[in-house]
């Protein structure tokens, strides 16, 4: 596939600096840098999911400035401040966690293993104390064992290793062709020539709603990352696989080529709301975005979060600390007598006018072998959602 550059880069044109001004790094290849052998009488730590997925955030720079599973200064300062203990933003901890009785097994290198296979190293620079109460409280605004994200919290051992970490080679996984670090997103934007690029978090499939703020966006930037989140998510949500057919054959049919890019985000889901959007945001600067959706109960759960916390909480931060810039929309729904897909700033008709279809809903539809309504979500979509759950059974 050819693409022609929107508008020709001018040498005055740069992409957004990484948080922290470079992008981290730590991909090491055994048998260039070293060889695996060297390893093998090192302490084998195997990873949860999301640890995998953390280490390969960290290791291709999409957690820059981070270069490795945060030291106890940093994890207090990031609960209580929002910020690194230098005072650069960041909203969510990224810990390696491990039960107590093997901690002390784990001093100076350890051999990070995923399904029994090396997949890395920790350089182990400290060893802490989880504060399990105050995390839930400040990261998650809740200690409700029923939030996703505090479950995980409360289920995952209680001390938390620091240190630097290397990746043998990134887990391209399941979606290869979509999967791009985030040097391999910023070469896809120069090379499009897009001087500005709004970037889309998901963990649903791209209903009208969603596609109606991406391209409200896209009439204001130059290009559209579509970068859905594919690392772990709570069972009952829409699996990757499904969602990343529906993107297919939606982008296929009504997204302009040129200016749109899918690629997937491997990050796991922690359902942390206001918190989790400013990550959400500081990670897309690090693939290139200069803007940022967050629209209605960003990365939220239940009801745990008001519809727009998630938009104010950025008010915590100066516009030049982001370095991206956040477009905030309001709940978007289809107004039968407009016509169209609108907002409560766009249109004067009142509820009853509105079609509304909550998560829980759409699954219910699905489940029953119902059809979607196609002013909620384009056909093509809806059709890969219904075979997917009639397979399901
Ligand atoms: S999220 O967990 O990834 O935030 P989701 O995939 O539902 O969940 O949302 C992706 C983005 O679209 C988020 O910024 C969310 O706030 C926004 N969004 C989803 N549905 C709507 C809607 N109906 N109106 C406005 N914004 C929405």
């Amino acid at each position: 596939m050819t693409l022609t550059p929107l508008t020709q880069p001018t040498s005055t044109f740069s992409l957004p600096t990484p948080l922290g001004g470079e992008l981290i790094s730590r991909v090491r290849r055994p048998g260039e840098d070293f060889e695996l052998g060297e390893f093998a009488r090192l302490p084998r730590l195997e990873l949860s999911e999301r640890g995998l997925a953390d280490v390969e955030m960290i290791a291709t720079g999409a957690y820059s400035p981070l270069t490795g599973f945060l030291g106890e200064r940093d994890y207090r300062s990031v609960i209580e401040y929002m910020r690194l203990a230098d005072g650069t933003p960041w909203s969510v901890p990224i810990t390696l966690p491990v039960d107590k009785a093997a901690a002390a097994h784990y001093r100076g290198k350890v051999l990070l293993t995923y399904g029994g296979e090396a997949i890395g190293t920790l350089d182990v620079s400290d060893q802490y104390e989880a504060q399990k109460s105050l995390e839930a409280r400040e990261v998650y605004r809740t200690e409700d064992p029923a939030h996703p994200g505090v479950a995980a919290l409360l289920s995952a051992g209680e001390v938390y290793l620091a240190g630097e970490v290397t990746l043998f080679d990134v887990p391209r996984g399941a979606f290869a062709v979509h999967h791009r670090t985030p040097a391999e997103v910023r070469e896809v934007i120069e090379a499009r020539g897009w001087r500005s690029t709004v970037a889309f978090q998901t963990r649903n499939p791209i209903h009208r709603a969603h596609e109606y703020l991406q391209k409200v966006a896209l009439e204001l930037v130059d290009g559209l990352l579509l970068h859905p989140l594919v690392g772990k998510t709570k069972g009952d949500d829409v699996p990757a696989e499904t969602r990343m057919h529906a993107y297919e054959v939606l982008l296929d049919k009504y997204y302009p080529r040129e200016r749109t890019l899918l690629s997937v985000y491997p990050a796991a889901m922690r359902y942390a709301g206001p918190r989790e959007a400013i990550l959400h945001a500081l990670s897309r600067r690090n693939y290139g975005a200069s803007h940022f959706i967050v629209g209605r109960d960003h990365a939220g759960v239940g009801n745990y979060y008001g519809t727009y916390d998630a938009q104010e909480i950025f008010g915590a931060f100066t516009p030049q600390e982001l370095g991206i810039q956040i477009l905030k929309f309001e709940h978007t729904f289809y107004c039968q007598t407009c016509g169209q897909l609108v907002s409560p700033r766009t249109c004067p008709h009142d509820a009853g006018h509105h079609l509304i279809l909550s998560g829980t809903k759409v699954r219910e539809k699905l489940r029953a072998g119902e059809k979607l309504p196609p002013e909620f979500t384009r056909p093509e979509v809806a059709e890969v959602l219904r075979e997917a759950y009639q397979l399901q059974g």
